[in-house]
């Protein structure tokens, strides 16, 4: 298959996730980095895309300039799909000049701050026809994709309980005073968005939704800032009540806190059916857990044997040499790169727009929730 030839917008020197998702696409392959706006000024975009190895006149200065220069490009050679791994409030005015310019799009979560710009961008891939992934990437994990076919077969019965918690330590502390980068934005509300239910927890709700298969009927949230002076919330808990399936409305618990000293990136989930539970934990993800009423409680192992194809597929090193976040990520890129060239029968599990649109919508719910006093609210 051909390189799918991508620009990137956000990613330059010192930011973090960019970096991962050029490493991820050269995992899976794929993917020929063409082009790119590193930054947030014309000067570093240039020197941050020139480091990154584009060559001096693919390295733009603007996502602006980058938009329009490759689509004047020969369509030999122009970019296909662009990825966007910009602060929030930056990801909807690049996605809708992406989709508008006929190009796909890759765009790192949340989609957008508002359910507004969500539904117009879903309504404009809609329209155009273009790819648009939202890089949930822990549904990446060859154990969770182990878990999902498990739950969606009915081997732990109608899913009566949800547990997930998103719990991290590195905002307990005012560090956006310090300068950090990743913190100024994260807690800024008009750069973010939202606080911790925006940075992880639209992680968890996606998780819980992917290995379910549920979609959540509503919410009652609890937010607040627990460092003086934080425009944000940095710590969330929210009771979920899921839409019906097999005729039970199963409930779910999300916490989503980044002010909890000695977590780091601590993603944990744990389901319960009627009839058994799978467990499966973001810093150990090589091993699932997975109990029944009775009997001995069984851990099953990438790699190993008794695994569904989904997680045989997303596997890549044999059992005990370890995988993870890199792998995981590749493996939505790999779904997404079969979705653009239309593979037949290829991988095509990847977190869509639709996905995007579900994020926004549900942490809107639950701040509306939370401003509320607690009242259920409906996503939609
Ligand atoms: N999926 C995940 O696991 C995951 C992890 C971390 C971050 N994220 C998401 O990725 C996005 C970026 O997060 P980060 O931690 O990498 O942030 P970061 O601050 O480290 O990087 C942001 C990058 O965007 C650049 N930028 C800012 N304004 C720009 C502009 N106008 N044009 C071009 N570039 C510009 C900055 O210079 C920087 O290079 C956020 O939406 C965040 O929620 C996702």
């Amino acid at each position: 298959m051909r390189c799918i030839r991508y620009g990137m917008i956000g990613g330059g020197k010192d930011s973090f996730i960019g970096a991962v998702h050029r490493a991820a696409m050269r995992l899976d392959g794929g993917w020929s980095f063409v082009c790119g706006a590193l930054s947030s000024t014309p000067e570093k975009s240039k020197a941050s895309g020139v480091e990154a190895g584009l060559p001096a006149e693919r390295a733009y200065g603007t996502w602006t300039e980058m938009i329009e220069a490759e689509s004047g490009r020969d369509p030999a050679d122009r970019m296909e799909a662009v990825v966007i791994v910009t602060p929030n409030d930056l990801h909807a005015a690049p996605a809708e000049a992406a989709l508008r310019a006929g190009f796909h799009v890759v765009c790192d979560k949340p989609l957008c701050t508002t359910v507004e710009d969500a539904e117009r961008l879903e309504g404009l891939a809609r329209e155009t026809g273009s790819v648009f992934a939202v890089t949930y990437n822990y549904s990446g994990y060859p154990m969770v994709r182990q878990a999902r076919r498990m739950v969606l077969g009915g081997e732990i019965g109608p899913v009566r309980r949800v547990l997930v918690e998103y719990t991290q330590g590195w905002l307990a502390t005012k560090l956006e005073e310090t300068g950090q980068k990743q913190a100024l934005w994260r807690t800024d509300p008009a750069r973010a968005g939202a606080g911790a239910l925006g940075d992880i927890g639209t992680h968890a709700e996606h998780l819980a939704r992917y290995i379910t298969g549920l979609e959540i009927g509503s919410v009652m949230a609890d937010a607040s800032s627990f460092v003086p002076g934080r425009g944000v919330e940095d710590d969330a808990g929210v009771l979920i009540r899921f839409k019906e399936k097999d005729g039970v409305s199963a409930r779910g618990v999300l916490v989503a806190t980044q002010i909890a000293p000695g977590r780091r990136n601590d993603l944990r989930i744990s389901v319960f059916g009627e009839t058994g539970t799978v467990e499966w934990h973001q810093e150990t993800p090589e091993s699932l857990v997975v109990s029944g009423l009775d009997g001995p409680t069984r851990v099953l192992h990438r790699g190993g044997d008794g695994l569904c194809a989904e997680a045989r597929a997303a596997t890549r090193l044999p059992p005990g040499h370890p995988e993870g976040f890199v792998g995981a990520f590749a493996n939505i890129y790999r779904g997404v790169r079969s979705a653009i060239r239309r593979s037949p029968g290829a991988d095509l599990d990847y977190p869509t727009i639709h996905d995007g649109v579900r994020g926004v919508r549900f942490i809107r719910a639950c701040l509306d929730s939370a401003r509320r006093g607690g009242a259920w609210v409906d996503p939609g």
